[in-house]
């Protein structure tokens, strides 16, 4: 695996160069105090899109696709040089005609200037194709195709200067990847293992996590925090749950708790592929890949977000994938376990699905303690009480 010259214990970012995109808020004013600048509304998935690429969580991008890279990676998951990329990431425009390709518009944000794209390249997105490609699926039930679908028809590329949020909710867990690189440094850590996640953590999460932390220096957990479905759990009960559980049961020296900007697709096999590459720009050497990642419904089978990994080759792709098959509490065993170490068969299973997780919650019961530890089925009660203004 390729690690940096001037550091050799951390490993390069995807492309090679960590791209940093923020820029100076008297940029953004020089452009505002020019006539008949052009605006483009940017909406809650693409101001995240935009801050990833800014802080260089998304390297080697340094703005939004043009139309040769956006079919490239629909149709081949790779930039136009060639370097691995497993989904577009495209900023959407009302009205193409009004925008002019050299010239530089305002990114807006809920009325807020946030900055600037140099426009490249406006072209018309092509919907259906990019559903099926890279969601293998058109049916508006799943969210990512219905955000699509709901977009306005044109795509405008081109690279962006970005102002740098003020990063005030969960400010102590708010990192750029310099910053987690640096921290890793720091912490002499050689082999860090980063985690994805967008629930609650449970007891499986905790395993597979504990697991790779016997091979790994560190662990670096990385919940996303930027738009996610209305029906998952808000980032901040989600980070209260992990205080909780670190404080309880992890050790502290060897845990690293960050969040990640990022709004969530839920594209499944190709999703976690970008879900690797951006642990990789902050600085991990090994990433996990469990059940289902980031699936939603049955649109993807429980492992192909694993066997989408044999398709590129280790050094292309620069992070190591550990792969864990569905993880739960055996009562015959007495611990947690898989398939794989497991013989006593689905009977002492502890398996509890998320409609049936919703359920018990709403009724103000605690999960059981095999499936979801103690302290964080107290957070989460308290809650769906408050959901429910109890
Ligand atoms: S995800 O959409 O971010 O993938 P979630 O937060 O539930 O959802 O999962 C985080 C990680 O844990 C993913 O890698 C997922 O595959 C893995 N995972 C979740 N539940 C299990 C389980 N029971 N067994 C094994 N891996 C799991």
């Amino acid at each position: 695996m390729e690690k940096s010259e001037s550091s050799p214990a951390l490993i390069l970012p995807h492309g090679g160069v960590l791209k940093n995109r923020f820029c100076e808020r008297e940029k953004v004013e020089e452009l505002l105090g020019k006539p008949n600048v052009s605006e483009i509304q940017v909406d809650e998935w693409t101001i995240c899109d935009a801050e990833m690429i800014a802080c260089g969580g998304f390297s080697p991008l340094e703005g939004f696709m043009d139309e040769r890279n956006y079919i490239s990676v629909i149709n081949s998951m790779r930039l136009t040089d060639g370097t691995v990329w497993s989904m577009p990431v495209v900023l959407p425009v009302e009205e193409p005609s009004v925008f002019k390709r050299t010239e530089q518009a305002l990114l807006v944000f809920q009325k807020k200037p946030v900055g600037i794209i140099e426009i490249r390249d406006i072209f018309k997105r092509k919907k259906e194709e990019e559903c099926i490609k890279v969601f293998k699926t058109t049916d508006t039930s799943h969210p990512a195709v219905k955000y699509i679908k709901e977009c306005p028809e044109y795509l405008v590329g081109g690279n962006i200067y970005f102002l740098k949020p003020e990063r005030k909710k969960f400010k102590k867990y708010y990192l750029y990847p310099e910053e987690t690189r640096n921290e890793f440094k720091r912490r002499k850590w050689k082999n860090v293992v980063g985690f994805q996640t967008r629930n609650p953590i449970h007891r499986a999460h905790e395993y597979i996590q504990k697991c790779a932390l016997e091979i790994c220096d560190g662990l670096f957990i990385h919940p996303i925090i930027g738009k996610t479905k209305e029906e998952d759990i808000p980032a901040d009960v989600r980070m209260k749950c992990y205080e909780v559980l670190l404080k309880n049961y992890f050790p502290a020296e060897r845990v690293m708790l960050c969040v990640n900007p990022s709004a969530m697709r839920y594209g499944g096999p190709r999703e976690a592929i970008l879900h690797a590459i951006v642990r990789k720009n902050y600085g991990c050497t090994h990433f996990i890949v469990g059940r289902d990642h980031a699936g939603v419904g049955n649109f993807y089978g429980p492992y192909d977000a694993q066997k989408i990994f044999e398709e590129f080759d280790e050094s292309e792709l620069g992070i190591n994938p550990l792969f864990f098959e569905n993880s739960f509490f055996c009562k015959k065993c007495g611990s947690m376990a898989t398939e794989k170490t497991c013989p006593h068969g689905e009977k002492f299973r502890v398996s509890i699905s998320g409609t049936k997780t919703r359920e018990i919650l709403s009724k103000g019961k605690l999960l059981p303690p095999e499936f979801t530890r103690r302290e964080i089925a107290e957070v989460l009660v308290k809650f769906y009480r408050r959901k429910r203004g109890v």
